[in-house]
């Protein structure tokens, strides 16, 4: 109310300057293809005509983040940082502090023939403010040309605090351009977080300067299997490899801290991990030797958990890789890890008796438990597949539920952090259309625009009182399939824009419909930032 109140003031306040004649020009909402849709719009009368010479006027305490994007999206334009000295038009960008706790991603955008005013608690508000405002401006921007923008009034926040998109870059590899590219498209849908998978049974990714082998030995496959052809094997008999130096990975962190976009680094353990045991095998149950793996799947040899070396060996990979990611949370996978070799395994034996643990499920569950104190030694926490239910969850791990929501809901019920991102509709490797044969090949499954659009992070299942552990969802992107960028761009876009609004929008969002109206407009600018995306089909209207 506090915030309210001093905004239509300082409306006032602006009210008072002269003004011009313009006429709004939109009639209606949807034509501004907003996406996400934010919480309230308000068109008004008139228009404010924005000129070459107009500054952006940012408040002292904005983060320089914000300095950034205006910088970026508007190379001309002056940035002036006192706005008690300034009188006249421009866009004023203002940090309102009040006594009322509001959530920290809100912000108000008021557009008025007599000025621009974006207001918020956080700069991170100011920035979504900021990214809804460049929706308003031409898709290809000349910021040295006059523009005309709708007088309106905007109200906006997230209904969900995770707002995210993983890409598996183990199963194919992708360049530090397109890395950035998949965060810069993330922060223009107003999502925060990017959950980079970045190791698998397919290669290790990520320079660990500890373990060279890593990188040397674990990021080139010798061939790829060609589609589905697992038994008999056919392979591309081509080697296939790439990884982020560490100096990459950081750069990566800073471009996306650039975009208020978190990344959440994920080093598989116990299983998926017949890349990192093919350069140390000595970590295995068995000894090896392993090859990187070249087909898809789940495969047997894992982390031998009754060696305490094994520890070791991954609390100095995760050492490393918490100095590269400020993230809170570090994704120890903990999925598909199959029994076998445990249970002939004398040390992982030895280890199931001495922990007086009842099988090898609780081994795992014993596992992922001394990984998470290691985590939680360091300051963070971890989050896990929902196979870490298995055994039992390690006390403050949080959940990202995959196999349904089964096990969302078993770890909110019991007041664990829950992301949701059950297969579907969550799972973007999924086809879009019925009509497969008209897709590019995938690995199976349907998960249309629609049934994306239509999500509900929250189960009807859960009481009230649980429901605020669940605190989001994602997409996740694997990449099995999707040997280029365009692949992965065909298959995350459009899925992406619905997720986003199923996530910021939330609850309060339109029907299906009007989004696709909305996104029709958006599609505009998908193609001025050269994103290959999927088309609409007759199927998706
Ligand atoms: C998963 O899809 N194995 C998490
Ligand atoms: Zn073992």
């Amino acid at each position: 109310m506090i915030k309210k109140s001093l905004f239509l003031l300082l409306l006032v306040l602006t009210a008072c300057q002269p003004s011009n004649n313009f006429k709004n020009p939109v009639s209606d909402v949807a034509s501004l293809g907003l996406v996400p849709k934010p919480q309230e719009v308000q068109l008004k009368k008139g228009a404010f005509l924005f000129d070459a010479d107009m500054p952006f006027v940012i408040d002292s305490g904005v983060d320089n983040r914000i300095d950034g994007f205006v910088k970026k999206e508007f190379p001309h334009h002056k940035i002036i940082k006192n706005k008690y000295s300034f009188k006249g038009k421009g866009i004023v960008l203002s940090l309102i502090k009040s006594d009322t706790l509001l959530q920290k991603e809100m912000y108000l955008l008021d557009i008025s023939p007599n000025g621009v005013l974006i207001s918020a608690d956080t700069s991170q508000g100011l920035f979504y403010g900021l990214q809804t405002l460049r929706q308003l401006f031409p898709d290809v921007m000349d910021d040295t040309k006059q523009d005309t923008l709708p007088a309106l009034h905007i109200f906006d926040r997230p209904q969900f605090g995770w707002r995210g998109a993983h890409l598996d870059v183990s199963r194919h590899f992708f360049g530090m351009d397109f890395i950035k590219k998949y965060v810069d498209l993330l922060a223009k849908h107003k999502m925060n977080t990017f959950h980079w998978h970045l190791v698998d049974d397919q290669a290790w990714r990520i320079e660990i300067k500890s373990y060279p082998k890593l990188t040397k030995i674990g990021s080139v496959r010798k061939e790829t299997v060609v589609k589905k052809h697992f038994k008999p094997f056919v392979g591309d008999g081509k080697a296939y490899g790439g990884y982020y130096t560490q100096d990459e990975i950081r750069e990566v962190v800073a471009y996306a801290r650039e975009r208020y976009v978190n990344i959440i680094p994920e080093i598989e353990m116990p299983g998926h991990s017949l890349a990192a045991l093919a350069a140390y095998p000595q970590y295995s149950c068995t000894g090896g030797p392993f090859e990187v793996g070249t087909k898809w799947g789940v495969f047997k040899d894992i982390y031998c958990a009754g060696n305490d070396s094994t520890f070791v060996f991954l609390e100095n990979i995760l050492d490393e890789v918490m100095d590269l990611f400020p993230s809170k949370y570090i994704h120890i996978g903990g999925d598909e890890a199959p029994k076998t070799r445990w249970k002939a395994c004398a040390k992982c034996q030895q280890r199931i008796k001495q922990e007086h643990l009842k099988d090898e499920k609780a081994l795992q569950s014993y596992f992922i438990k001394r990984i998470e104190k290691y985590v939680n030694s360091k300051g963070r926490q971890i989050i896990g597949w929902d196979e870490i239910l298995q055994g039992g969850l390690a006390p403050k791990a949080t959940v990202m539920s995959w196999r349904g929501e089964k096990g969302g809901i078993a770890a909110a019920q019991q007041n664990h952090s829950v992301i949701m991102t059950p297969m579907k509709p969550c799972y973007f490797d999924h086809y879009q259309s019925k009509d497969k044969d008209k897709e590019p090949f995938a690995i199976g499954g349907y998960n249309p625009l629609r049934a994306v659009y239509n999500y509900n992070p929250i189960p009807k299942e859960l009481p009230a009182n649980k429901r605020g552990h669940v605190l989001g969802s994602q997409a996740n992107v694997w990449t099995e399939y999707m040997a280029s960028t365009e692949q992965v761009e065909y298959m995350a876009y459009p899925r992406i824009c619905a997720l986003s609004e199923v996530l910021w929008t939330g609850s309060s969002r339109d029907s299906y419909d009007d989004f696709i109206q909305r996104l029709k407009r958006h599609f505009h600018r998908l193609d001025a930032w050269k994103v290959h995306y999927r088309h609409l089909t007759k199927e998706d209207e």
